[in-house]
């Protein structure tokens, strides 16, 4: 399996990244079953749950939003390990994104810029892709966002239609506040804004209810921070997913993930959750630049449970589940413990290898 990925890294990596990016989604949409067998990760045997909410990962890492941005290959990443998959950004009309090229690699840094810009085939396609797809039994998340051409003011409808769209299809929503590429997006994160927003949702998630949380940008001040939470907690959304990608204006335009994400999101999911210490009942997801158990361990005992990745999936293949795999199980090994709840259970009193 290492080997397998290596090979198909070679090649994949010799093409320019969106290209890649394409021509892989297309093979792990058109052989599913057999991908997933050749890249089959250790089998999980019921020991890796954690608890988000109402909803069981069976193992403690999702896949991030992004990679499956048009839900096409629910089935292939829904047989590997992760715990949770999440598709989208689905944008209520289909979008283009911005002009290429929009995705680089720092393959040094195990690193990747994007300016997508949310190109997605738009709510519909999306919404008939999951219904088509079989989802082997896990989480599945919608990641939304609003199409590039809606006014400002006019964002609340987007979410509103997406919500309505994806509610009854999902097993938990995000609202996309926090993409550096669509632009004014992360203005929305702004404490009044975020609550007129999420208060158009109000009467629809009344009807329809869903775990619903909201994404966060790793450029936030701390200052800002609390206020979020605030909001969440007044909105009783379920959570908030700790980080999108970052800027470094001096690398260029759009967002930075990997492992030079990895500080900076770790500092601001610790931050969250700080805040919600108190009020165990919102969840907080971590994700950026998570790459080994290490920042899995780091986030358990800063009292996270669940979180996600994108970019070093891209560098290590499904390997980097096995990695993270063998971290826990030497958790328990050394501290004589059976499952992931009993680590989460014991946290403050227990260290790794
Ligand atoms: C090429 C690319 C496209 C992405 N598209 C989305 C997106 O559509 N919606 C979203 O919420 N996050 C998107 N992300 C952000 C990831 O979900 C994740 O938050 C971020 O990359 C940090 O995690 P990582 O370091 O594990 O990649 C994208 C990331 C990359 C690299």
């Amino acid at each position: 399996m290492f080997s397998f990925y290596n090979g198909f890294k070679k090649f994949a990596f010799a093409m320019d990244p969106e290209t890649a990016h394409h021509q892989s989604i297309n093979l792990l949409k058109r052989f599913p079953l057999v991908l997933s067998e050749v890249f089959r990760n250790e089998n999980l045997g019921g020991r890796y749950g954690v608890q988000v909410g109402n909803l069981h990962w069976d193992f403690p890492i999702g896949l991030a939003a992004g990679l499956d941005k048009n839900a096409e290959a629910i089935d292939f990443f829904t047989r590997i390990n992760f715990g949770a998959v999440e598709v989208g950004t689905v944008t209520p009309l289909a979008q283009e994104g911005n002009p290429r090229p929009r995705l680089f690699r720092y393959v040094e840094e195990e690193s990747l810029r994007n300016m997508m810009g949310f190109n997605n085939e738009g709510a519909e396609a999306v919404r008939t892709n999951i219904i088509d797809s079989n989802r082997n039994g896990k989480v599945l998340g919608v990641n939304l966002g609003k199409n590039k051409l809606t006014p400002q003011e006019n964002a609340k409808d987007d979410y509103h239609t997406l919500y309505g769209t994806f509610a009854p299809l999902a097993d938990y929503l995000v609202i996309n506040l926090s993409s550096p590429n669509t632009p004014g997006l992360r203005d929305l994160q702004q404490k009044d804004t975020l609550l007129e927003l999420l208060s158009e949702l109000d009467a629809l998630r009344l009807a329809f209810p869903k775990p619903l949380y909201l994404k966060i940008a790793p450029d936030l001040s701390f200052e800002d921070i609390p206020d979020i939470v605030d909001v969440v907690k007044e909105k009783k959304l379920e959570g908030i997913i700790a980080t999108n990608t970052t800027i470094m204006p001096e690398r260029g335009a759009g967002g930075i993930s990997g492992r030079l994400l990895t500080e900076k999101a770790a500092l601001v999911r610790n931050k969250v959750l700080e805040c919600v210490r108190e009020t165990p009942e919102i969840q907080v997801i971590g994700v950026g630049g998570v790459s080994t158990f290490n920042e899995l361990w780091d986030f358990w005992k800063a009292g996270g449970k669940a979180m996600q990745l994108y970019t070093s999936f891209i560098y290590k293949g499904p390997k980097v589940l096995d990695e993270i795999k063998h971290g826990i199980d030497s958790v328990m090994a050394q501290n004589d413990l059976k499952s992931v709840q009993e680590i989460l259970d014991n946290i403050n009193h227990i260290s790794k290898p």
